[in-house]
C-alpha cells in the first residue's frame, strides 16, 4: 500500500494516495484548484438530489436504482483506460461506467489498479489511452477544463490530510472561498449545514488533531461536501480508522446514499458494499473481472478470482494451507 507520504496537503488531494500524480498536470493548478472535492455552485440544496430520503439497503441491482429517481444518465463512462508506470501496466483495458445517483463499490485486492483508476477519473494520473467522461466532461480531452471538472468531483482518500493549523470549519471553507469564489459568510453557512450533517458542528471550532481519525474522516466528507459535487469518489475511506470509528464513517456515506448522491466507492467493508452500492465491480491485475448487483456478486461470485479474494476478505483469519 502506497502511504509512505503523509504530508497533510488536502488543497492536492492527498500526496500518499497520489503516487506519481502527473506533475505537469498537477502543478498547472493551484493548490485549492486541485483539492478535489469541488463542484459547481449550485449552492447547498444538491443534497436534495435524485429521490432523497429513499432507502438503498434493499436495492439489488442498477434497475432497482432506476426506480429511487435515477436519471440513469452516466455520471461516469470509461471506456478500454489504459494506465502504465514504466513497463508496468496497470489498468489493462478498462470499462465502468456509472449511472448518475448510483453508488458503486469497486473491490479488489491491492495493487489491483482501484487507486490509480479513481485517480484517473479526474486527471490525477494521465492514462495512456482510452476515453474518460465524467459529469458530462470528456476528461481524456486534451482541450479539458481540469480545474471546472475537478470542482464536480468531490474525494475521500485514506488519509483525510486535513490542514492542522485551520480549526474545523476554516477547512471547510477555504476552498470554497478560493476555488467557487463565495463569500466567506456564505462559506461558512454551507460548511457549518454540511457538518451538522456528518455530527460535527460542535467542533467546528476545534483543530483536526484534537478530533479522532473517525472524526477527522467526517469532516473531509463535509469539506467535500461544501463544495457541492455531482459525484463523490472515495478511496478506502475507512482503512486508517480506528475499528470503533469506521461505523460512524459508514453511517455518513449511507446517509449520502440515501440522500440520492452518486458515489464511487473502493472499500474492503462488504457489508457495506452489499447494504449500500447498487453494483459491486471487482478488479484483479489492471481489469474488471466481474461486477454486478451487489448481493450476486458478493453472495455467489461467478469467478474464482472473485470467490478467492471475498473468502480472504470476509475470513481474514483463515491461513490457506498449500496443497
Ligand atoms: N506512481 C506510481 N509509479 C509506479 N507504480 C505505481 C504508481 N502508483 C501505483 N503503482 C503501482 O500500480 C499498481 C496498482 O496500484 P494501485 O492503483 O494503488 O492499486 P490498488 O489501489 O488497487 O491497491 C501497483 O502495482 C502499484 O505499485
Ligand atoms: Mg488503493
Amino acid at each position: 500500500m502506497s502511504t509512505s507520504a503523509a504530508s497533510p496537503d488536502p488543497a492536492s488531494s492527498d500526496p500518499s494516495a497520489t503516487p506519481g500524480a502527473d506533475p505537469a498536470r498537477g502543478s498547472q493548478h493551484d493548490a485549492a484548484s486541485t483539492a478535489g472535492p469541488g463542484a459547481a455552485a449550485t449552492g447547498p440544496g444538491r443534497s436534495a438530489a435524485p429521490s432523497p430520503g429513499a432507502s438503498r439497503a434493499s436495492s439489488d441491482d442498477a434497475a432497482a436504482a432506476s426506480d429511487r429517481g435515477h436519471s440513469g444518465s452516466a455520471a461516469v463512462h470509461v471506456r478500454d483506460l489504459h494506465k502504465s508506470y514504466g513497463d508496468l501496466e496497470v489498468l489493462r483495458g478498462i470499462d465502468l461506467d456509472v449511472a448518475t445517483g448510483e453508488v458503486v463499490c469497486l473491490i479488489g485486492p491491492s495493487g489491483s489498479g482501484k487507486s490509480t483508476l479513481l485517480r484517473c477519473l479526474n486527471l490525477l494520473e494521465s492514462p495512456q489511452s482510452g476515453t474518460i467522461s465524467v459529469g458530462g466532461f470528456t476528461v481524456t480531452d486534451p482541450d479539458l477544463d481540469v480545474d471546472a471538472m475537478r470542482r464536480r468531483v468531490g474525494m475521500v482518500f485514506q488519509q483525510f490530510n486535513l490542514f492542522p493549523h485551520l480549526s474545523v470549519l476554516e477547512n471547510c471553507t477555504v476552498s470554497q472561498v478560493k476555488v467557487l469564489k463565495r463569500s466567506k459568510e456564505e462559506a461558512k453557512r454551507i460548511a457549518l449545514a454540511n457538518l451538522e450533517r456528518v455530527g460535527l458542528e460542535a467542533k467546528a471550532g476545534q483543530r483536526p488533531t484534537q478530533l479522532s481519525g473517525g472524526q477527522q474522516q467526517r469532516v473531509a466528507i463535509a469539506r467535500a461536501l461544501s463544495m457541492d459535487p455531482d459525484l463523490m469518489l472515495f478511496d478506502e475511506p475507512t482503512s486508517a480508522l480506528d475499528p470503533e470509528t469506521v461505523g460512524d464513517v459508514l453511517a455518513i456515506m449511507r446517509q449520502l446514499a440515501d440522500d440520492g448522491m452518486t458515489m464511487l466507492v473502493v472499500t474492503h467493508e462488504m457489508s457495506f458494499a452489499r447494504d449500500v452500492a447498487d453494483r459491486v465491480v471487482f478488479m484483479d491485475g489492471g481489469v474488471v473481472v466481474e461486477q454486478g448487483a451487489a448481493r450476486e456478486v458478493i453472495g455467489s461470485p461467478q469467478h474464482e478470482r472473485t470467490r478467492t479474494f471475498l473468502s480472504r476478505v470476509l475470513n481474514p483469519t483463515t491461513v490457506d494451507t498449500p496443497e
